[in-house]
Protein backbone atom coordinates (compact mmCIF):
# COMPACT_ATOMS: atom_id res chain seq x y z
CA UNK A 1 0.00 0.00 0.00
CA UNK A 2 1.47 2.99 -0.96
CA UNK A 3 0.30 6.34 1.11
CA UNK A 4 1.87 9.57 1.05
CA UNK A 5 1.27 12.55 3.34
CA UNK A 6 1.11 16.00 1.76
CA UNK A 7 1.87 18.88 4.09
CA UNK A 8 1.27 22.57 3.33
CA UNK A 9 2.60 25.94 4.52
CA UNK A 10 4.69 26.35 8.17
CA UNK A 11 4.23 22.84 8.76
CA UNK A 12 7.98 22.25 8.42
CA UNK A 13 7.84 24.74 11.47
CA UNK A 14 5.96 21.91 13.75
CA UNK A 15 7.98 21.44 17.50
CA UNK A 16 9.05 25.19 17.03
CA UNK A 17 5.69 26.90 16.21
CA UNK A 18 2.76 27.76 18.60
CA UNK A 19 3.73 24.83 20.44
CA UNK A 20 0.40 24.77 23.08
CA UNK A 21 -2.02 24.43 19.45
CA UNK A 22 0.61 22.31 17.39
CA UNK A 23 2.61 20.49 19.99
CA UNK A 24 6.59 19.61 20.57
CA UNK A 25 7.74 17.41 18.18
CA UNK A 26 9.19 18.14 14.60
CA UNK A 27 7.40 16.37 12.24
CA UNK A 28 10.35 14.17 10.69
CA UNK A 29 10.40 13.22 14.46
CA UNK A 30 6.65 11.93 13.93
CA UNK A 31 7.44 10.54 10.63
CA UNK A 32 10.03 8.42 11.39
CA UNK A 33 8.18 6.66 14.22
CA UNK A 34 5.11 6.13 12.44
CA UNK A 35 6.64 4.78 9.47
CA UNK A 36 8.41 2.08 11.94
CA UNK A 37 5.36 1.51 13.22
CA UNK A 38 3.48 1.23 10.29
CA UNK A 39 6.41 -1.06 8.35
CA UNK A 40 3.67 -2.59 6.07
CA UNK A 41 3.14 0.85 4.53
CA UNK A 42 5.11 2.19 1.88
CA UNK A 43 4.67 6.04 3.75
CA UNK A 44 6.12 8.54 2.31
CA UNK A 45 5.94 12.31 3.13
CA UNK A 46 6.10 15.91 0.75
CA UNK A 47 5.72 19.13 2.25
CA UNK A 48 5.55 22.19 0.98
CA UNK A 49 5.45 26.36 1.68
CA UNK A 50 4.17 26.94 -2.19
CA UNK A 51 0.48 26.48 -3.46
CA UNK A 52 1.70 25.39 -6.79
CA UNK A 53 4.99 23.05 -5.59
CA UNK A 54 1.45 21.30 -3.23
CA UNK A 55 -1.07 20.99 -6.34
CA UNK A 56 2.40 19.98 -8.74
CA UNK A 57 2.73 17.35 -6.10
CA UNK A 58 -1.22 15.87 -5.87
CA UNK A 59 -1.22 15.37 -9.73
CA UNK A 60 1.79 13.17 -9.55
CA UNK A 61 0.56 10.57 -6.96
CA UNK A 62 -2.93 11.32 -7.36
CA UNK A 63 -3.93 8.77 -10.57
CA UNK A 64 -1.45 5.78 -8.86
CA UNK A 65 -0.72 5.90 -5.39
CA UNK A 66 -3.53 4.02 -2.63
CA UNK A 67 -3.98 7.40 0.06
CA UNK A 68 -3.44 10.85 -0.18
CA UNK A 69 -3.43 12.42 3.79
CA UNK A 70 -3.41 15.73 2.83
CA UNK A 71 -2.64 18.77 5.30
CA UNK A 72 -3.02 21.71 3.01
CA UNK A 73 -2.84 23.82 6.26
CA UNK A 74 -4.09 27.58 5.62
CA UNK A 75 -4.31 27.33 2.28
CA UNK A 76 -7.15 24.53 3.01
CA UNK A 77 -8.93 27.80 3.88
CA UNK A 78 -8.00 29.59 0.57
CA UNK A 79 -7.38 27.42 -2.10
CA UNK A 80 -9.52 27.21 -4.94
CA UNK A 81 -6.80 25.36 -7.00
CA UNK A 82 -6.14 22.95 -4.64
CA UNK A 83 -9.79 22.06 -4.06
CA UNK A 84 -9.75 21.47 -7.87
CA UNK A 85 -7.18 19.27 -7.90
CA UNK A 86 -8.29 16.97 -4.78
CA UNK A 87 -11.35 17.00 -6.90
CA UNK A 88 -9.40 16.11 -10.12
CA UNK A 89 -7.26 13.27 -9.17
CA UNK A 90 -8.91 9.80 -8.73
CA UNK A 91 -6.77 8.72 -5.71
CA UNK A 92 -8.69 8.79 -2.27
CA UNK A 93 -7.66 12.25 -0.27
CA UNK A 94 -8.02 12.35 3.50
CA UNK A 95 -7.96 15.88 4.88
CA UNK A 96 -6.10 16.25 8.02
CA UNK A 97 -5.87 18.88 11.13
CA UNK A 98 -3.43 18.99 13.96
CA UNK A 99 -5.66 21.22 15.93
CA UNK A 100 -10.03 21.49 15.72
CA UNK A 101 -9.83 24.36 13.32
CA UNK A 102 -14.13 24.54 14.29
CA UNK A 103 -12.82 25.48 17.79
CA UNK A 104 -10.62 28.32 16.52
CA UNK A 105 -11.00 31.45 14.27
CA UNK A 106 -14.00 31.80 12.17
CA UNK A 107 -11.57 31.90 8.91
CA UNK A 108 -10.20 28.25 9.45
CA UNK A 109 -13.95 26.74 9.76
CA UNK A 110 -14.01 26.55 5.97
CA UNK A 111 -12.74 24.56 3.32
CA UNK A 112 -11.94 24.07 0.13
CA UNK A 113 -10.83 20.31 0.78
CA UNK A 114 -13.69 19.04 2.14
CA UNK A 115 -16.25 18.58 -0.95
CA UNK A 116 -13.85 16.33 -2.45
CA UNK A 117 -12.21 14.55 0.51
CA UNK A 118 -12.60 11.15 1.24
CA UNK A 119 -13.00 12.01 4.98
CA UNK A 120 -11.56 14.69 7.20
CA UNK A 121 -9.85 14.07 10.72
CA UNK A 122 -8.77 16.76 13.02
CA UNK A 123 -8.06 18.36 16.09
CA UNK A 124 -6.12 14.94 17.59
CA UNK A 125 -3.02 16.71 17.36
CA UNK A 126 -0.24 13.89 15.22
CA UNK A 127 -2.44 11.61 15.64
CA UNK A 128 -4.86 12.51 12.98
CA UNK A 129 -2.13 11.63 10.42
CA UNK A 130 -1.97 8.44 12.51
CA UNK A 131 -5.54 8.00 12.12
CA UNK A 132 -5.48 8.67 8.65
CA UNK A 133 -3.05 5.65 7.81
CA UNK A 134 -5.34 3.55 9.83
CA UNK A 135 -8.51 4.26 7.80
CA UNK A 136 -6.91 3.09 4.77
CA UNK A 137 -5.58 0.28 6.01
CA UNK A 138 -9.23 -1.03 7.22
CA UNK A 139 -10.63 0.21 4.22
C1 LIG B 1 -3.83 23.41 10.41
C2 LIG B 1 -4.95 24.39 10.68
C3 LIG B 1 -4.90 25.57 9.72
O1 LIG B 1 -5.97 26.47 9.99
C4 LIG B 1 -3.59 26.32 9.89
O2 LIG B 1 -3.50 27.36 8.95
C5 LIG B 1 -2.41 25.43 9.85
C6 LIG B 1 -2.47 24.10 10.44
C7 LIG B 1 -3.78 22.26 11.42
O3 LIG B 1 -3.16 21.25 11.12
O4 LIG B 1 -4.34 22.37 12.52
O5 LIG B 1 -1.34 25.85 9.41
O6 LIG B 1 -4.04 22.84 9.12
Amino acid sequence: MKIIIINGPNLNLLGKRENEIYGDESFNEFFTRIQKKYAQVDLSHYQSNVEGELIDKLQEVGYTYDGIILNAAAYTHTSVGIGDTVKAISTPVIEVHISNTFAREEYRHSSFIAPNAHGIILGFGLQSYELGIQSFLTN
